[in-house]
């Protein structure tokens, strides 16, 4: 197992993404800095809509730009920029680079090519492989995570497969050239619970054996207590708490970390006065001068409805909070 090394393989500052909706902006990303070291495993939790997906998909620019306004102060993969790269440039960080597993793998697969021809085109193009070669290859990586009678799979199509199966065909693809940094979006969600603990069980030894950077997307804090050494919560758009996954479990800061805590059954944490958090997320149209949380937050005050908490960095964790929980006492 190889352990993260002090080199940035992600680093978004300041990025921001808008959409035009019916004439209105929808702030999907809103000045969102992270840094990923190489190797290291980061979870990346909020509600539906939050912006986990967008903020993710404009690292490897799958957005469409005709429709998504992306503006960073720095978006680098393996320490170079991926805006302004042209078709050529994004070919080569695409697989080789930086790979997306996608919560449906209807958006990955294409249903009119086989399961081997599809593992096998990265490995051609990047690789020069032969046709064979790369069908060999796609064997060895089916049977890698787990899909029975390899030799038969790589010859039928995405209709042909369960979900699960599909969904394994998706992480091969996405391994077929072992990229430096994986993001896994929500790639369980659609799985029963069974198969999706394997598929975590199968990504989580693929990331250790080849010490792959990895962000886990995800609603399920208690899935990622298995999976991520540190996680970040996304709240409106933004980040409003990053930290090591045990202090934050044990104490988080921010009030809306708390809530998804205390509305996460599957985690033996005692939050005996918290409640699962009231209220619905905030409009994506709305550009409030206030702290996004207020309306739902248990903590809010009037410096909340009224001036927008920065989000400031405490040793080794990260919150955007006026009235943060405190610290247990030791
Ligand atoms: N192509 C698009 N056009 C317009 N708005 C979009 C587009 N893609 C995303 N959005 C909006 O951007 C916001 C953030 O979406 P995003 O998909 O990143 O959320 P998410 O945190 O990944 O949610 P989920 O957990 O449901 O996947 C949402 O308000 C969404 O409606
Ligand atoms: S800034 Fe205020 S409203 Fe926002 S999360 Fe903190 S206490 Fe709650
Ligand atoms: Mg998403």
């Amino acid at each position: 197992m190889t352990g993260p090394s002090a080199t940035p393989i992600l680093e978004i500052e300041n990025l921001s993404v808008t959409f035009q909706r019916g004439g209105r902006p929808v702030r999907a990303v809103r000045d969102v800095s992270l840094r990923l070291l190489t190797g290291e495993v980061v979870g990346l939790v909020g509600e539906s809509g939050s912006g986990k997906s967008v903020a993710m998909m404009s690292a490897m620019r799958l957005l469409d730009e005709r429709r998504a306004v992306i503006a960073a102060r720095r978006l680098d993969v393996d320490g170079r920029p991926v805006t302004g790269l042209d078709r050529r440039g994004l070919e080569a960080l695409r697989g080789p680079v930086v790979s997306y597993i996608f919560q449906d793998p209807a958006t990955a697969l294409n249903p009119l090519l086989t399961i081997g021809r599809q593992i096998g085109e990265g490995l051609r193009r990047h690789r020069g492989l032969s046709r064979e070669a790369a069908r060999r290859i796609a064997i060895d990586l089916l049977e890698r995570v787990g899909v029975p009678a390899p030799e038969r799979r790589v010859r039928q199509f995405p209709h042909q497969l369960s979900g699960g199966m599909r969904q394994r065909v998706m992480i091969a693809m996405a391994l077929s050239l072992t990229p430096k940094l994986l993001i896994a979006d929500e790639p369980t969600t659609a799985l029963d619970v069974t198969v999706q603990a394997e598929i975590v069980r199968l990504v989580q030894t693929i990331q250790r054996d080849e010490g792959m950077a990895m962000v886990w997307v995800t609603h399920d804090l208690a899935l990622l207590a298995r999976i991520a050494r540190r996680i970040v919560v996304m709240y409106g758009g933004r980040i409003v708490e990053d930290a090591p996954a045990d202090r934050l479990y044990a104490a988080p800061a921010h009030p809306y970390t708390a809530g998804l805590l205390a509305s996460t059954s599957r985690l033996d944490i005692a939050f005996a006065d918290q409640q699962p958090i009231p209220g619905s997320p905030p409009d994506p149209a709305s550009d409030p001068q206030a702290c996004a949380f207020a309306p739902r937050c248990f903590r809010a005050s009037d410096r909340c409805r009224a001036e927008r908490p920065a989000l400031e960095t405490r040793a080794d964790r990260r919150f955007a909070c006026f009235h943060p929980l405190p610290e247990p006492s030791p």
